[in-house]
C-alpha cells in the first residue's frame, strides 16, 4: 500500500462542501485549512486536517508543502486538444485586421485544421496531443474533457477519438464534436452531413464507447437551431450527455435550445440574454465560459457571469483550447482574464475551474476537491495565498502536479 503525507501547507483549499455544483455565495467558500495537511493511501485521499493533528502514517512518503499553497488541480472541462498544425499564420493575418469570420469564410479556420488534421497518422496526431498535454499538466490541470471535431469523416472522427482514450497521464473525458463545421466536400449539401452524423457516426460512437458526451457548433451558418436538435437528440437517445457550442458568435437560441434538451452544458454564451440565462437555470445546464477565446479574438464582449452567478447557476471556466480561437492551456490564465474582466472573485474563479467542472463531467464524487476517498489529484502551487494565482498573471505558478498521488510534474 503506498503512502504519502502532504505537511505544512499554508493553505490547503479543500472545496469541501455539498455532493453538487456550487452556486451563488457557496462559490466564494473554498473550505480552506490553514496550515493544512493531507495523508493519501492508494491514490485516494485519506485525511485532511492542520499539520499540527496529521500525523503521518508508519512507511509513509512525506513531502514538505513549505508553506506553499496545496490545492485540487485545475479540471478544465472544454478542449480540443487533438489536432495537427497549428493557426500561426491566421493569428498573424488576424493580428494586422482580417477577423476570425472572414479567415473562416475563405476556407480557413476550422477548415484549415481539419485538412490538415485529415493528412496525419494517428501517431502523428498522438505525439502532438502528448506535447498539448504536457502543457496542460504543467499549468496545474489534472484532468481534461477533449473533445473531436477536426477530423469530420467517420474514420478520421473515431481516429480522434482514439487518440483521446490512449492519452495520458492526465486524466480525460471524450466528447464526440462531430458537428463542428461542415466539411469542404459536404458545402452545399448539409443536410447529407447531418445524415451522416446521426446515422453512421453517432452509432458507431457509442456502439466502441468512444465518447461520453456529444457537443455541436451551434452558430447560424454552421449548424442552426433545427440541424442541432435533431443532432442531439440522436445522441442523447443513444445515452449520450449533451454539451453545446452556444451563443459565441450571435444569440441563436443556442442556450435556450440547451435548456429544452436537458444538456449537460451551454458552453460560451458570450451572447446569451437574461431569458437564455432564466431558460438554463430552470434545466438545471451549468454554463461553460471560455474567456480565453473572447481574448484571443480580441473581442469585448465576456459573457456575464456576474448576471449568471447571480441567477444560481453553477459556473464553470474552461480554456477552449484549441488552435483557432483559444490556443492556450493555462487554466490561471483564464482565472485572470475571468476576474479581471468579468468580475469573479479569485474564489469563484477557483470554484469554477475544480469542483464545478468535475460535476459537469460527471466526476463530482470522484475529483474537483481535497476529500477523503476522493483521487489526491493536486497541485502545489508557488505562493502562499490561493488569490496570489489570478493576480499575478503570465506567472507558472504550478511546482508539483499530483494525479492519484503520483507525480506528473516538477518544476526544474
Ligand atoms: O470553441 N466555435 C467552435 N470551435 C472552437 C474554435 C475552433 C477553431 O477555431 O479551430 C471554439 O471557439
Ligand atoms: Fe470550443
Amino acid at each position: 500500500m503506498s503512502k504519502l503525507a502532504v505537511l505544512n501547507c499554508s493553505q490547503l483549499v479543500t472545496l469541501a462542501g455539498p455532493k453538487r455544483p456550487r452556486t451563488g455565495l457557496e462559490m466564494r467558500d473554498l473550505a480552506i485549512i490553514d496550515g493544512g495537511a493531507m495523508l493519501i493511501e492508494d491514490g485516494k485521499i485519506a485525511r485532511v486536517g492542520t499539520t499540527r493533528e496529521i500525523e503521518p502514517l508508519a512507511g509513509s512518503e512525506v513531502i514538505d508543502a513549505g508553506n506553499r499553497v496545496v490545492m485540487p488541480g485545475f479540471v478544465d472541462a472544454h478542449t480540443h486538444p487533438v489536432f495537427a498544425g497549428n493557426r500561426a499564420n491566421e493569428y498573424e493575418q488576424r493580428s494586422q485586421g482580417a477577423t476570425y469570420a472572414e479567415i473562416a469564410a475563405a476556407g480557413g479556420g476550422i477548415r484549415s485544421t481539419v485538412r490538415q488534421t485529415r493528412a496525419a497518422t494517428q501517431d502523428a496526431l498522438q505525439a502532438a496531443a502528448a506535447k498539448y498535454v504536457s502543457w496542460f499538466l504543467e499549468s496545474g490541470t489534472t484532468t481534461i474533457e477533449a473533445k473531436s471535431g477536426y477530423g469530420l469523416t467517420p474514420n478520421d472522427e473515431y481516429k480522434l477519438l482514439r487518440v483521446i482514450r490512449d492519452v495520458g497521464p492526465i486524466r480525460s473525458v471524450p466528447t464526440f464534436l462531430g458537428a463542428h463545421e461542415i466539411p469542404d466536400e459536404f458545402r452545399g449539401n448539409r443536410a447529407a452531413y447531418v445524415d451522416l452524423v446521426v446515422e453512421e457516426m453517432l452509432p458507431k460512437v457509442v456502439g466502441d464507447k468512444l465518447a461520453e458526451f456529444c457537443d455541436i457548433f451551434c452558430e447560424p451558418g454552421i449548424f442552426g437551431i433545427e440541424d442541432s436538435r435533431r443532432i442531439l437528440t440522436a445522441a442523447s437517445a443513444l445515452g449520450l450527455g449533451l454539451r453545446m457550442h452556444a451563443d459565441q458568435l450571435s444569440r441563436s437560441g443556442a442556450a435556450v435550445l440547451a435548456a429544452e434538451l436537458h444538456a449537460t452544458t451551454a458552453d460560451h454564451l458570450e451572447h446569451t440574454d437574461a431569458y437564455g440565462i432564466a431558460a438554463l437555470k430552470a434545466a438545471g445546464v451549468q454554463p461553460v465560459l471560455l474567456p480565453g477565446s473572447v481574448y484571443a479574438l480580441g473581442s469585448k464582449r465576456y459573457p456575464d457571469a456576474r448576471e449568471m452567478i447571480d441567477a444560481g447557476l453553477a459556473v464553470v471556466l474552461a480554456t477552449d483550447f484549441n488552435p483557432g480561437s483559444s490556443p492556450t492551456p493555462s487554466m490561471p490564465m483564464i482565472l485572470s482574464i475571468a476576474c479581471t474582466h468579468m468580475k469573479m472573485t479569485p474564489a469563484e474563479a477557483i470554484t469554477a475551474a475544480t469542483i464545478n467542472p468535475a460535476h459537469s463531467l460527471n466526476r463530482g464524487s470522484q475529483i474537483g476537491s481535497l476529500e477523503p476517498g476522493k483521487y489526491a489529484d493536486f497541485v502545489i502551487h508557488g505562493c502562499a495565498d490561493y488569490r496570489e494565482i489570478p493576480y499575478f498573471f503570465g506567472v507558472q505558478h504550478p511546482r508539483e502536479v499530483f494525479i492519484e498521488g503520483r507525480n506528473v510534474f516538477r518544476k526544474c
